[in-house]
């Protein structure tokens, strides 16, 4: 068949039935997952002001390289959405809601210009929380766990935590200063790539997968070792809480996870059925300097957001959450020319029934194949005789060839009936 000279932009995709049933049951439970636990749906707009975007940090590439942005007609410089924390705490500080701790949950779209490969995409969609208001650990368990037993829930079970703590924004930036110069006094040993990282924003070094670096870095100082009192006490706490509640993880000291603003716990789980590069299926932690750098007060909080697209693809590769089809529970075969057909799904549908029909006035041969195919159980046969009795006839398509006739009135109730 000739398709249109057009296809969806490279790295967008489009998501199809059957696969699409699954995004609607991840979401549908995601929904009621967390609203057990007092979180709110925010839905923000898909583009901000790009200052927005700017705090998530400078030296990230989320912001330097791989932004949507955009000067609108009225001259605004905007940016499509490139992760969502950074938007609710906007609407956060823009409405002031009462509530403390605050609990917002969403899913999103998001929008980052990066090189298209099997789990990343440039728009990928987020399902995600954000508490804000308070800087007691526990809500980070809270967070973490919400997540953890979401995921159980899916059915994975292929699934590591990967868990740390970068401190107060001064153990942060006392690490960076100390990494920073341990990297320089170790540049002989670096991949020269990572060496331009290292100057501009020393802690992504960390994440380098390029061997030499890799194997410099196991000597190099562990931002463990910079947290203060505070910091320590926090992180133990989270670790406390996560044993309480039966999370396994492990404490990563090299964790770094692409966004600036994270101070104390961040964590990543990671799936161990998919490649290793895209293998993160969500991720977050505490970022209690955002919303101050937004220019709001000091509010801390703590969060994650998980893609859609990559939890799919962990769920495809363990082979969990497997919706059901959707299936007509009988399909109506009008052979008089379609009205009996239109008028009686119509009722059905009102009634709460799934029933299917074939249009176009097709062969009674050619509606009973379609029939078949739908993996109804019934067929609902009206032709001539039947229009004139008003009644209908009802044939199994699984079990054994039978069928029966029903009066047209009591055709609801007998649906209704069936398993
Ligand atoms: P992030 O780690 O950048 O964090 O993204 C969260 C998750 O989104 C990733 O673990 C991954 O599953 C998915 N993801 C990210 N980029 C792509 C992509 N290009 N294609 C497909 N999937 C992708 C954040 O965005 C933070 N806002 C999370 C957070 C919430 N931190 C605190 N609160």
């Amino acid at each position: 068949m000739a398709s249109s000279s057009f296809s969806a932009p490279v790295g967008t995709r489009d998501v199809m039935p059957p696969e699409s049933a699954q995004w609607v049951e991840l979401v549908a439970r995601f929904a009621q997952h967390v609203a057990n636990a007092g979180f709110g749906l925010v839905q923000s707009p898909m583009f901000e002001d790009l200052g927005v975007f700017l705090r998530v940090g400078e030296g990230t590439d989320i912001v330097t390289k791989e932004m949507y942005d955009f000067i609108d007609k009225g001259g605004r410089h905007l940016a499509l959405r490139p992760e969502g924390t950074a938007s609710i705490v906007r609407a956060y500080l823009q409405h002031r809601p009462q509530r403390n701790p605050w609990k917002a949950w969403y899913v999103a779209p998001n929008f980052r210009y990066e090189r298209p490969q099997a789990g990343r995409y440039r728009q990928h969609h987020q399902l995600g929380v954000e508490v804000l208001g308070s800087p007691d650990a526990d809500l980070d368990v809270e967070v973490i766990t919400l997540q953890a037993d979401f995921y159980a829930q899916l059915g994975l079970r292929q699934l590591r935590l990967l868990l740390n703590s970068m401190g107060t924004p001064e153990d942060r930036s006392n690490y960076t200063t100390l990494l920073g110069t341990w990297l320089q006094d170790h540049s002989d040993q670096l991949h020269p790539q990572d060496l331009e990282t290292a100057r501009t924003n020393p802690m992504r070094v960390l994440d380098s997968k390029r061997a030499e670096t890799v194997a410099a870095l196991s000597e190099a100082p562990s931002v463990l070792e910079s947290l203060s009192e505070y910091a320590l006490e926090h992180f133990e706490r989270v670790q406390q809480g996560l044993r309480a509640a039966e999370v396994d993880f492990d404490v990563e000291p090299r964790l770094v996870r692409g966004l600036d603003y994270y101070t104390h716990s961040t964590f990543e789980f990671q799936a161990l059925a998919l490649e290793g590069a895209q293998n993160a299926i969500g991720g977050g932690g505490r970022y209690d300097g955002l919303a101050s750098a937004l220019g709001g007060p000091e509010t801390p909080g703590v969060g994650f957001g998980s893609g859609i697209e990559r939890i799919l693809l962990a769920l495809q590769a363990e082979e969990a959450l497997r919706p059901a089809e959707q299936v007509p529970l009988a399909f109506v075969v009008d052979t008089t020319g379609g009205t009996h057909a239109r008028d009686l799904v119509t009722q059905a549908r009102r009634a709460g029934l799934f029933l299917d029909r074939a249009y176009d006035r097709r062969s009674m041969k050619s509606q009973m194949k379609a029939a078949d195919r739908s993996g109804a159980a019934l067929a609902l046969i009206i032709g001539e005789e039947e229009a004139a009795a008003d009644n209908v006839t009802v044939r199994d398509l699984r079990g054994p060839a039978s069928q029966m006739s029903l009066e047209r009135s009591d055709l609801i109730e007998y649906l209704r009936k069936q398993p």
